[in-house]
């Protein structure tokens, strides 16, 4: 048996032997996406993650997924499956930064994109992904709204609702790296091509794409779209499932510098490693636990 193999194996009968269910964010790498009991967008993972019955939860994604799951999971114990997987998103806001902010517009209710601490959850009214951010702003009791950390996706929402919206000025540098000019060089390079793009992408290259959608939307558009070519402006590691499900179709990124190091940090080995010695706990205090939990339920009751 290969290495890869026996390390799939071990895998397997470590997570049999804890009680334990792997779920994967669809940027993972895709022999992580492979062995993993699930694989999906934020939403999907964090609604998942509402519906387990194993003890232990492994999380191949970054720290502020595995928060959301221990949020919602306060009785079993959910493990990152490597601790160095931040997202330097989430980190460009602060809960103090956040409470300064909210003095400023008293009668705004905040809004918070799920990529933050939980800690700037609890002090937020309701959360947000990319695949449920206009249908949230739509619902919030308040035609004031504080968008925090991600502009890009705030101001994508702007655009879709009469409602005011009042930026944080956050972003994610993968993909707020990608320009205009990166973009028509790979639409000549693909003429045939429809651009899908995730909203965390610059307004100005937003503006190009035929679609604005999730990770998980955009497998499932390429799947029912009749077109067989597409321009793919999110990270790279969606593209394992795009090509999987969908064989006879093509996939080109706008660029090679789509990837996202934190989301690259999991392997096969430090998957083993968390389950084997059942480390990187993730924990979060009960007191902002509950806080955070209002925000994330919120959400998923919106349909
Ligand atoms: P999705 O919720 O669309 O999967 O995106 C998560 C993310 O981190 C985007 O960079
Ligand atoms: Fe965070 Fe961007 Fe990586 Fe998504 S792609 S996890 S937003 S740094």
């Amino acid at each position: 048996m290969g290495e890869i193999n026996q390390l799939k194996q071990k895998i397997e009968e470590l997570k049999k032997k804890l009680g334990a269910v792997i779920v994967a964010h669809n940027y993972q790498r895709p022999e992580v996406q492979d062995i993993a009991d699930f694989v999906g967008d934020s939403l999907e993972l964090a609604r998942r993650c509402t519906q387990v019955d194993a003890e232990v939860i492994v999380f191949c994604g970054v720290h502020f997924m595995a928060e959301t799951a221990a949020i919602l999971n306060p009785n079993r114990s959910v493990l990152l499956s490597e601790a160095r997987a931040g997202c330097p998103l989430a980190d460009m806001i602060t809960a103090d930064e956040l409470r300064e902010w909210k003095q400023k517009y008293p009668e705004a209710k905040v809004v918070c994109y799920v990529n933050s601490s939980a800690e700037v959850k609890a002090e937020s009214y309701i959360c947000c992904t990319s695949a449920n951010g206009v249908k949230v702003v739509e619902q919030v009791p308040s035609q004031e709204i504080l968008f925090i950390p991600d502009r890009n996706l705030g101001h994508y929402i702007s655009k879709k609702t009469k409602k005011k919206i009042i930026l944080y000025p956050g972003f994610c540098i993968v993909h707020n790296r990608i320009t205009v000019e990166q973009v028509k060089e790979a639409k000549k390079l693909h003429p045939e091509a429809e651009l899908l793009v995730h909203p965390e992408c610059r307004p100005e290259v937003v503006d190009l794409a035929s679609a604005v959608l999730s990770t998980s939307q955009m497998i499932r558009y390429a799947k029912e779209s009749p077109r067989t070519s597409f321009i793919i402006g999110t990270e790279e590691g969606v593209l394992h499932r795009l090509r999987k499900e969908n064989p006879d179709k093509s996939f080109y990124l706008i660029t090679d510098s789509q990837s996202c190091v934190n989301m690259k940090r999991t392997t096969l080995n430090t998957l083993a490693e968390t389950i084997q010695f059942r480390q990187n706990e993730v924990r979060v205090p009960e007191e902002i636990r509950v806080k955070a939990k209002e925000a994330v339920d919120r959400m998923l009751a919106v349909k």
